[in-house]
């Protein structure tokens, strides 16, 4: 397993420097950007989500205890692409009145609320902040849910072709599914 987190770091940034370096080289136009960098950024939040659930579904096995080790490097990362994602479309829009007027559309509207909840966890992702909030910073993150939730409207309500988010989003609901089962109805081990 990646024992490194600073390659790990680099691994996840790399995607984004091809994205930036594509478009800065017009080897890559607007829509392919928005379009990696959005379906990158809810990649990472699933793999960010999919911890625990794995860790549940296969105890003690290597890759799930290592994704549940190093999520917050996924989640911020999810956060740094959705970021990038809607810069890209702030630039491309380029006059504050047309964002503030699409921004009203639901599509987008939920988009939006989705960065701001991802910008609220991605800097509370810290170990200073567990030990600040204690007990809330739980409840706090549990806001994540949230945040998927918006971002799956916002991608069915803004994308062309919304088959893409129909199966991401199928993914996580079977993990969430799975996690919500084995926690609340399966029986203990050794209980059954
Ligand atoms: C400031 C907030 C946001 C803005 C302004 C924004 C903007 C957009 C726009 C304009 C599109 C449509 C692209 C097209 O023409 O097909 C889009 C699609 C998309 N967005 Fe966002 N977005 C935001 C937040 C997010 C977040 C937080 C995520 C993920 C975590 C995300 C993921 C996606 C995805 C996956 C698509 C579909 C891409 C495709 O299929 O081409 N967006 N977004």
């Amino acid at each position: 397993m990646l024992r490194s987190r600073y390659l790990l770091w680099i691994l996840l940034a790399l995607p984004a420097a091809l994205m930036l370096n594509g478009y800065w080289r017009e080897t890559l136009v607007y829509g392919e950007v928005v379009h990696a960098s959005g379906e990158t950024a809810v990649r990472l939040l699933i793999v960010t989500m999919a911890a625990t659930p794995l860790c549940l579904m296969f105890p003690g096995a290597p890759l799930p205890r290592w994704l549940l080790a190093n999520r917050r490097y996924f989640g911020v990362a999810s956060f740094a692409y959705a970021l990038l994602h809607a810069v890209t479309y702030i630039e491309r829009k380029g006059e504050l009145d047309v964002i503030v007027d699409e921004a009203k559309e639901v599509g987008m509207a939920t988009g939006w609320v989705a960065t701001a909840l991802m910008l609220l966890l991605a800097v509370t992702s810290n170990d200073a902040s567990v030990r600040r909030l204690r007990r809330a910073w739980k409840s706090l993150h549990r806001w994540v849910y949230a945040a998927a939730v918006l971002t799956c409207l916002h991608w069915v309500l803004s994308a062309f072709d919304p088959t893409g988010a129909y199966i991401h989003f199928a993914v996580l609901a079977l993990l969430e599914g799975y996690r919500i089962w084995k926690v609340r109805f399966a029986p203990a081990r050794g209980n059954a």
